[in-house]
């Protein structure tokens, strides 16, 4: 069988940091584990015309959401041994889901790999935003010493109120992480968490509409599905608070991209951080790499070295369960049998 993994390329870094799994140089750490198994392994970078080629006989498609390969309906369709779709990471929206389940192609994700890596990133940007700090680091480079600028924009985080709208595992970490800062929580899901499980988290349940207005800081957490394709939408940002940060880790999509410069640029949004664009990787002139108050980096919280070993451990895992017909770890598995079985993703397509 033919399997592809479509990474990003680790450059110099590859080689002289090996634990740089994620990266088509060092193809998760996979190539003579399925080589032994008599498998082919191709590790390409290029999305576009290389994994075309490949398409026809691919059995297995790996692809991670930092530099994504889609593989849309129309792929689907050119890929007739295509078996298995497997996320090196979290989030699958980069396949057709829709597409996958009626060809009965499995998809799978590793769930949990990198939930604490994503989850220690939104509190670092939460606290980048609210303390103003990306501003006050390029004044100290940029030789200034502008205190009242500065100052003018920056606050405690302590008695402010936070809203996370996902609150899965990335969510209840985030929450779990926010809660020393003496903040008060709201949380948004479709599943509503017990009143154990809240008072732990120290989080309240609102609907969306409500929680919105409420918040001085917001984190988005849900996966990307029909259902969440621009939640923020230019109106569901007007109604924010004014002053009012948002952190967006869980895709770039949920975001409307022209109605978020529009509220940075005219003050009603007081900042926007995050690490996911749509598509990625993001064009040179992408809006959001020059809209005011942002503290965006590319997509990376997901894939620290730690993260990369997790989820590089759990494609071999995936993989050695398919090469030997047995099912794929429940937890992992997005779609199966003609279905869609995520709970987190499921009510959306049905
Ligand atoms: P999870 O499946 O544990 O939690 C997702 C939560 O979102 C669930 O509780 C689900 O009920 C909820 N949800 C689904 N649709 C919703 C909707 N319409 N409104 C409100 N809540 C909804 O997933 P996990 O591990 O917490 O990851 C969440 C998302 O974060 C992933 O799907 C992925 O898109 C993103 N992610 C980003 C990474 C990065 O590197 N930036 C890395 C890992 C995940």
């Amino acid at each position: 069988m033919k399997v592809v993994a479509v990474l990003y390329p680790g450059g110099a870094a590859a080689r002289e940091v090996p634990e740089l799994l994620g990266c088509a140089e060092n193809a998760l750490g996979l190539r003579e584990f399925v080589e032994a198994r008599g498998h082919e392994l191709v590790a390409i970078t290029d999305p576009g015309p290389e994994l075309d080629r490949h398409l026809p006989t691919a059995s297995v498609i790996i692809a991670t959401p930092f530099w994504p390969a889609y593989m849309t309906r129309e792929r689907i369709e050119r890929s007739p041994e295509l078996r298995l779709l497997l996320t090196a990471g979290v989030g699958s929206d980069h396949f057709d889901l829709a597409a996958a389940a009626e060809r009965k192609i499995t998809v799978a994700e590793i769930t949990g790999s990198n939930v604490v890596s994503v989850a220690e990133h939104v509190v670092m940007q939460v606290l980048a935003l609210v303390r103003n700090f990306i501003p006050s680091y390029l004044d100290v480079v940029q030789g200034g010493w502008n205190i009242g600028p500065l100052a003018a924009r920056s606050h405690d985080l302590e008695d402010k109120t936070v809203g996370i709208v996902g609150m899965g595992r990335i969510g209840q970490r985030v929450a779990a992480r926010l809660k020393p800062f003496d903040v008060r929580m709201y949380y948004y899901d479709n599943h509503r968490l017990t009143a154990a499980e809240e008072s732990v988290l120290g989080a309240r349940y609102l609907p969306l509409d409500t929680l919105v207005p409420r918040c001085d800081v917001i984190s988005i957490n849900a996966p990307l599905t029909p259902a969440t394709d621009r939640l923020f939408s230019r109106e569901r940002l007007r109604r924010m608070k004014k002053g009012a940060y948002l952190v967006n880790t869980a895709r770039g999509r949920i975001v409307d991209t022209e109605a978020l410069v529009e509220v940075l640029r005219d003050g009603h949004l007081a900042g926007y951080a995050g690490d996911v664009w749509y598509p990625q990787p993001a064009a040179k002139d992408h809006p959001w790499r020059t809209m005011p108050h942002h503290a965006m980096t590319p997509h990376v919280s997901g894939t620290t070295l730690e993260a990369q070993r997790r989820y590089a451990d759990g494609v071999r895992e995936c993989l050695a369960a398919f090469f030997d017909g047995r099912p794929i770890e429940r937890e992992y598995l997005i779609a199966e049998g003609g279905k869609i079985t995520s709970p987190s993703y499921s009510y959306a397509y049905q």
